[in-house]
C-alpha cells in the first residue's frame, strides 16, 4: 500500500508572503501569526513545517526572522508537527548546528529537521564577509556540511577529515531521539548528484507532470549507485476558490500587481547564482517572469483551481513518485483552513479509492 501523500506549508518567517506581488496578502511574518498557523497548520493535517533562511532585506523581502530559533519556537507550540529549519552551510559550523537540533529535537520530542540550502544571495554572504563559493564547489562544502551533522548525530568518537570541516573525535551528548530528517534544495545536476549521495530528501521547485517525471528518474538515478532511497519534495503555490474562475482570477491579479523591480533584481540574482553550473541545469534556469513572482516557480504546479481539481492534481503528482507536497498559499490562515477541510479529504478518498484498486 503507497504510503499516503504528505503535507509541508513554507513558514511565512520573512516579510512579503511568498508571491512577490502587491495583491492583498492576509499574511503576516509576526510570530504571533506563525504560532497561530501552526497549531491551525498541524489540526487541518500538514505534517511538515519548512522555515526560509534569509539574514537580510532582498526582493520583495524587508524583515526576516531566524530561522532555526523561529523553528524552535514552533516546534515548541505545537504537538505533532515536524518543523524543517533551513541553513547554509558557510555559515555555520556543521557540528554546531547538529548540537543545536539536538537539543531542538529533545526539546520537541523528536521533531526537528533541517533543510539544508546552498545559497543564491550573493550579497548576503558578501555583506556577512563572507566568500561566495562557486556554484559546485557550494555544492561540495555542502555535501561535507550533510556527511559532519550525520556523524555528529550518530558516531560517538566522529572524526572528519574535509576541505571545507574537520572534526576530530566530537562526541555530541545527548544522541538526537530521531535521527533528525535532512532535506535539501536545488535542482542543477550538483544537486542531483548530492541528493543521490547524502540527503534524505530532494526539494524540487514548482513543476508540471512531465518536470517531475523527469526530475524523479534523474534523482532515483543519482541514488542508485550508492544503494540509496531518496524522497521527493514538490513546491507548489495553491490559490483554491470555490470556482475555477475565481481562482485564475486571483493568479491574474497577483501577476498583474507583481512588484517588477523586485521580480527582476530577483531574477538577476538567482541568474548569477547558477550561471556558474556547467550545462546551466539551475533551479531557475528557465522560468517565466510569472514563474518569478512565486520565488520557486510554484504556479508551474497548478495547484490552482476547486478543491476537486487540486485533489485530482495532487494524486496524479503522488502516482508519479512525490512523497511531500510543499505547499504556499496568499491568505495562510484562512487558506490552510480551507484546505485542510475542502481539499484534503478528497485527496485521501481518492489515495483510499486507487489503493482499493490496486489490491
Ligand atoms: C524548497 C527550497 C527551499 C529553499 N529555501 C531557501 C532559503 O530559505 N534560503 C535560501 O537562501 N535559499 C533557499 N533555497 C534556494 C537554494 O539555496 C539554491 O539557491 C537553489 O535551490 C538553487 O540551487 P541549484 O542551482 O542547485 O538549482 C531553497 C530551495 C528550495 C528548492
Amino acid at each position: 500500500m503507497p504510503e499516503p501523500l504528505k503535507f509541508a506549508y513554507w513558514v511565512p518567517n520573512v516579510s512579503g508572503g511568498l508571491v512577490v506581488s502587491d495583491i492583498e496578502q492576509r499574511t503576516d511574518w509576526s510570530y504571533e501569526y506563525n504560532r497561530e498557523l501552526a497549531v491551525l497548520a498541524e489540526h487541518n493535517g500538514f505534517d511538515y513545517a519548512l522555515s526560509q533562511v534569509r539574514y537580510m532585506a532582498s526582493y520583495g523581502a524587508a524583515y526576516q526572522h531566524e530561522s532555526t530559533s523561529f523553528s524552535l519556537a514552533l516546534l515548541l507550540a505545537t504537538q505533532r508537527l515536524k518543523v524543517i529549519a533551513a541553513v547554509h552551510p558557510g555559515l555555520w559550523h556543521p557540528a554546531v548546528l547538529a548540537k543545536f537540533i539536538a537539543t531542538a529535537d529533545h526539546l520537541s520530542g523528536g521533531r526537528a529537521a533541517v533543510n539544508v540550502v546552498s545559497g543564491w544571495f550573493k550579497g548576503e554572504f558578501t555583506a556577512l564577509g563572507e566568500p561566495w563559493l562557486e556554484h559546485d564547489e557550494r555544492y561540495r562544502r555542502s555535501e561535507e556540511f550533510i556527511r559532519v551533522l550525520r556523524a555528529s548525530w550518530t558516531e560517538d568518537d566522529a572524526q572528519f577529515a574535509g576541505d571545507f570541516y574537520r572534526l576530530r573525535g566530537y562526541d555530541l551528548k545527548p544522541k538526537p531521539l530521531h535521527l533528525p530528517e535532512i532535506f535539501q534544495g536545488g535542482n542543477s545536476t550538483a544537486a542531483r548528484a548530492m541528493a543521490g549521495r547524502v540527503s534524505d530528501w530532494y526539494f524540487s521547485n514548482g513543476k508540471d507532470f512531465d518536470g517531475v517525471r523527469d526530475q524523479i528518474a534523474e534523482v532515483n538515478a543519482a541514488a542508485e549507485p550508492y544503494r540509496r532511497t531518496v524522497r521527493f519534495g514538490l513546491n507548489g503555490f495553491v490559490i483554491a476558490r470555490d470556482t475555477e474562475a475565481e481562482a485564475r482570477e486571483t493568479l491574474r491579479e497577483i501577476v498583474a500587481k507583481a512588484n517588477p523591480d523586485a521580480v527582476h533584481g530577483f531574477r538577476d540574482a538567482v541568474q548569477q547564482a547558477g550561471s556558474s553550473t556547467s550545462d546551466r541545469k539551475g533551479m531557475w534556469a528557465d522560468s517565466s517572469f510569472e514563474d518569478l513572482v512565486q520565488y520557486n516557480d510554484g504556479f508551474r504546479t497548478r495547484l490552482i483551481g476547486t478543491p476537486e481539481q487540486i485533489a485530482h492534481r495532487l494524486v496524479e503528482y503522488r502516482a508519479l513518485g512525490v512523497d511531500l507536497a510543499l505547499l504556499g498559499f496568499l491568505h495562510y490562515h484562512e487558506e490552510i483552513s480551507y484546505f485542510g477541510t475542502k481539499v484534503l479529504p478528497i485527496v485521501r478518498a481518492l489515495e483510499a479509492e486507487r489503493s482499493a484498486l490496486t489490491v
